[in-house]
């Protein structure tokens, strides 16, 4: 923390400030290498899924495929990625654990106008969305505070920082594959483009021991 300064010009009474951050809400966001072949693979088997599985009750500009992607050969090497990805999590987290798998991963292709409400992936511990196709203005992810009670008493602030804002928006780009904590609410902004985007969600899940002493359980 830089300013031991009171403000108003006067000389700072304290010889020393600290800044304590705890309790950080991570938003984990990682560019995968050779995105394009990827894609190159990945749009055709999501179009060929669409013609599938038409869905007769949803709106006309968005479709969801079934959820279970990570089952079909022809998106093993998606599923192996999101499962690396996990793991890279978990590391960072210096999280111990017997087996994490994907439970769910399914395709989203949202044309004009869609958006999608706040919500969180209950039943997961790391939720993830990999973006295939993503048109300028096509709907960028919004991370919601999880903290309610931070805006019972909401002062103007000048400039908004990562430590005063409420929501933080993350960009879609093709190849761009993000993971955060299943509970973390997030919503999608509608899609302003002509075009579509095509996003390939999942989730994650630990399975074995978890926990220890009187927070143990079985997955
Ligand atoms: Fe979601």
């Amino acid at each position: 923390m830089s300013s031991a300064d009171p403000g108003g010009g006067q000389a700072s009474p304290f010889s020393r400030a600290e800044l304590i951050q705890l309790f950080p809400t991570c938003i984990w966001v990682h560019e995968v290498k050779e995105a394009e072949a990827l894609n190159a693979r990945l749009l055709p088997a999501i179009a060929a899924l669409e013609r599938a599985q038409p869905l007769p009750g949803a709106p006309r500009n968005a479709w969801q495929s079934s959820d279970d992607l990570h089952q079909r050969a022809e998106f093993a090497d998606f599923a192996r990625l999101a499962i690396g990805a996990a793991h890279s999590v978990f590391s960072f987290l210096k999280c111990r654990f017997e087996e994490i798998y994907l439970t769910s991963c399914w395709a989203n292709v949202n044309r004009a106008g869609y958006a999608h409400h706040d919500h969180t992936h209950p039943n997961n511990y790391l939720s993830g969305v990999y973006y295939a196709k993503a048109p300028a203005r096509s709907g960028g992810i919004v991370f919601s505070d999880p903290r309610p009670q931070a805006s019972v008493l909401a002062p103007t602030i000048e400039q908004t920082t990562q430590i005063t804002a409420n929501v933080h928006r993350v960009e879609p780009q093709a190849g761009r594959m993000i993971l955060f904590h299943s509970w973390l609410a997030h919503s999608v902004e509608a899609n302003q483009s002509d075009e579509e985007r095509v996003s390939i969600a999942f989730n994650v899940m630990l399975h074995g021991a978890v926990g220890a002493d009187k927070a143990r359980a079985r997955m």
